[in-house]
């Protein structure tokens, strides 16, 4: 008679598993990238339950850091590497305060393992400003008035960030859809919408002048 597989309960299976919600194509970009680390990284052996040294690339700099398998990449950014810019509330993929950039595609933060992100380039909130020059969408965000507790600003910005990365020129329902997994407490969407929209209308404005410059000047 065959063997009955052995039923297991682990963080990572846990991660991989939860969460099934608003943020789920999120959740499976990082399931995907989970096992395509795994296969790259460390297929033939067993990892932890100590601590080892890794490599993270985050917002352009390599950082040493030596953590346990099991850290999240949200526990990492903020406990380990102080980045507390990304933003824990649920801690179970459901509310995408802590969706950073995995190689330029949102990711939660609290449903990544930081391993899994060896070899990946992690962008968060603090990488979108140059220095004291704030992004554009976060100059929005503060023109709109687009935050009151602040908790989920963060993860809004990277998702309206990386929405203008891939379409510069969303109407009000690609807005929605990209921060529908984007909880906010208190209420601020139509004001993220405006100041989403706003970047949009301010980037295609430049684009046409620079057009017309550059027709006059031919
Ligand atoms: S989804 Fe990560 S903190 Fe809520
Ligand atoms: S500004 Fe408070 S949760 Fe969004």
């Amino acid at each position: 008679m065959a063997d009955t597989p052995k039923t297991t309960f682990s963080r990572r299976g846990f991660l991989k598993g939860a969460g099934v919600t608003a943020a789920t194509t999120v959740i499976e970009s990082a399931n995907a990238l989970a096992r395509e680390t795994k296969e790259a990284l460390h297929a033939d052996r067993t990892l932890g339950p100590d601590a080892l040294p890794v490599k993270l690339h985050i917002n352009g700099h390599e950082h040493s850091v030596t953590i346990e398998p099991r850290y999240t990449l949200a526990e990492t950014l903020r406990d380990n590497l102080g980045l507390t810019g990304t933003k824990v509330v649920c801690d179970r993929g459901s509310c995408s305060a802590c969706t950073v950039w995995i190689d330029n595609t949102p990711a939660l933060a609290c449903m990544t393992l930081a391993i899994d992100t060896v070899g990946r380039q992690i962008t968060t909130i603090e990488g979108l400003s140059h220095g004291d020059t704030m992004h554009q969408v976060q100059a929005a965000f503060v023109k709109h008035d687009a935050m009151q507790c602040g908790f989920c600003t963060p993860g809004m910005v990277m998702s309206c960030a990386a929405l203008l990365e891939r379409n510069p020129n969303p109407n009000l329902d690609d807005v929605k859809h990209a921060i529908s997994g984007n909880l906010c407490r208190c209420g601020t969407y139509p004001k993220v919408f405006a100041a989403t929209l706003d970047v949009a209308q301010q980037r295609n404005q430049a684009t046409t002048l620079v057009a017309i410059a550059t027709e006059r000047v031919a």
